[in-house]
């Protein structure tokens, strides 16, 4: 799929399919992961694909909008060590990954990590270093139903040329 497809294409899924995704394929969506820009090239990301259920369940029950984890076929748990632009550089990862999941078929939804009061025993859970900050959580599984899109703000009431 071309990329600005890809794009079209993703969109937050939280219902998924019984059936797991293939190892090969959650390579090549964290590859896309790994690509992603980064302040002062330092890839402060490290990313934690859980496939299995018991540890997935565990990772839903944690949160409080994010009890699909446990229905997906993985969870892509991205954590960054805490450099001054950690947020954005696993913000970036994370997108990235979900718009190359798309591409392969696969959806996700975008669980939150940074800021939530459940960050600490989700980066326990995984067995994160000390110095390290949750940045996100991505179920990734192929979609069991489709969901309307969420609607979208038009090109022309967010694009200013020259000023605002
Ligand atoms: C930083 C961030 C945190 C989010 N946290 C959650 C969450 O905890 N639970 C959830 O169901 N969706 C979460 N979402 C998904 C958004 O609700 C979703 O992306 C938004 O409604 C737009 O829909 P779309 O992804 O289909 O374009 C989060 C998205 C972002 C970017």
């Amino acid at each position: 799929m071309e990329a600005l497809e890809a794009l079209v294409a993703r969109h937050a899924t939280r219902w998924f399919q019984a059936r797991p995704v293939p190892r090969a394929v959650l390579e090549k969506i964290v590859d896309a992961g790994r690509l992603a820009a980064t302040a002062r090239n330092e890839q402060p990301w490290e990313f934690i694909v859980v496939t299995d259920p018991t540890r997935r369940r565990a990772l839903a029950d944690l949160t409080d909008f994010g009890k699909f984890i446990a229905e997906a076929g993985a969870c892509v748990v991205v954590i960054c060590r805490a450099t001054t632009y950690y947020l954005e550089d696993g913000a970036a990862a994370a997108q990235n990954m979900l718009v190359a999941a798309a591409a392969l078929g696969v959806q996700s939804c975008w669980v939150s990590g940074d800021k939530r009061p459940y960050a600490a025993a989700v980066l326990a859970t995984v067995g994160a270093p000390a110095d390290h900050k949750l940045v996100a959580l991505l179920p990734m599984g192929y979609e069991a139903q489709a969901v309307p899109r969420a609607p979208k703000r038009a090109l022309e009431s967010v694009l200013h040329w020259e000023q605002f």
